[in-house]
């Protein structure tokens, strides 16, 4: 059980959108354990069909058979593709293997984090650029946006984008419940700190968030939107080295496509902070951009419907609109320093089911 068990210590420190941790783990035996996955589409509007959690639950897979070659074993997953898919649920088998090396990517997996300030615009090398191709495996590509003015439509994009995220009714409990104020680390949410605010700025959204109607005055009659668009969106957008786009071959449909999805994001992030580089996703555009092309409405508000239209066909322009139908992740990407403040984990002894 011990290395079974210190395996999927490591493998919690996978990301998870707003940090969610949608697995809980139960020892079956030695080398088997059941991962108990989970989404939040019923309450977050940004886990459309569940995808972030399926890209989430694949980063801690690909996490599991990292760690796992540490200790001389490969992983076999299987799903149990009789439970629903609001659980997707998986049998995980460590097999001994006198031929396993262990991956170098395991001395990132504790340390990558995300890092939401503004990086160097310095250029990836050549050879960097290579590193990260190569993690996303044969399945995926990248797609990098380099230059100020490509760096300057993204980040114009990405100011729309947030505009959707701040004055949308439905967003407003998901960000009210994930934000720990007052804090460098939190174990179950993201530490105020670590969203790249201002103090000034922080402080106003913490008496904001305290009720929707605070919110919507700010929004409405003090341009509330604006500080948080720039200093999280339009500075940090510009202030990186490239954009990226992890795009895979087919446009991704099925559970299986979001976790291997995810199982190419964490190895492209992990190697990331391997070459000493950072990032930090830039998710909810592609959220957006899906709910248009399934024609779901998202919102209440029918006005931010016509905006994640507009941010939908921009995202076209710039990656070309099949590169939109099989974007898996995006984000920004360059040299900095690493997060002073960041996501802890729960412990493990919270995890067990
Ligand atoms: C599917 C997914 C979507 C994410 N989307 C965003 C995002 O849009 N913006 C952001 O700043 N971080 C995003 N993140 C990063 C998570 O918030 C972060 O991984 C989590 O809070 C844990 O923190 P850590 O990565 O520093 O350990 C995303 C992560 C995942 C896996």
């Amino acid at each position: 059980m011990r290395a079974l068990a210190d395996i999927l210590d490591l493998a919690r420190w996978a990301p998870s959108g707003d940090n969610t941790q949608p697995w809980r783990f139960e020892l079956v035996g030695p080398e088997h354990a059941v991962i108990h996955g989970f989404d939040t589409r019923d309450h977050c509007v940004y886990d459309f069909a569940g995808r972030a959690s399926q890209v989430s639950l694949g980063a801690l897979l690909e996490t599991i058979t990292i760690a796992a070659s540490g200790y001389g074993f490969v992983v076999s997953v299987q799903r149990r593709m009789h439970l629903p898919e609001t659980r997707p649920t998986f049998d995980v088998h460590l097999l001994a293997d006198a031929r396993v090396r262990a991956d170098p990517l395991i001395d990132s997996i504790r340390v990558r984090s995300v890092q939401r300030r503004p990086l160097s615009t310095r250029p990836l090398r050549d050879e960097q650029k290579a590193a990260l191709e190569a993690a996303v495996g044969s399945d995926h590509s990248v797609l990098w946006l380099e230059g100020f003015a490509d760096r300057l439509r993204m980040a114009r994009l990405l100011f729309a984008n947030a505009k959707i995220r701040l004055t949308m009714p439905e967003a407003y409990p998901v960000h009210r419940d994930v934000i720990e104020w007052g804090v460098q680390f939190s174990e179950e949410r993201i530490p105020d700190q670590a969203i790249g605010l201002d103090r000034v700025t922080t402080r106003a959204m913490k008496w904001a968030m305290q009720s929707w109607g605070r919110v919507d005055f700010l929004n409405r009659f003090l341009a509330g939107t604006l500080a948080p668009r720039i200093q999280l969106d339009l500075v940090p957008g510009l202030a990186c080295a490239a954009h990226f786009v992890i795009v895979a071959r087919e446009e991704a449909q099925t559970v299986e496509h979001f976790l291997a999805g995810g199982r190419a994001v964490q190895r492209f992030w992990l190697t990331t902070t391997a070459i000493g580089l950072q990032l930090q996703p830039a998710y909810t555009p592609l959220v957006f951009s899906a709910y248009v092309r399934a024609g779901v409405r998202f919102s209440v508000v029918p006005a931010l419907w016509d905006q994640a239209v507009t941010v939908t066909s921009g995202l076209g322009t710039i990656l070309g609109v099949d590169n939109v139908k099989r974007a898996i992740f995006m984000g920004r990407i360059g040299s900095g320093s690493a997060a002073k403040a960041r996501s802890m984990r729960l412990p493990l002894d919270r995890l067990w089911v």
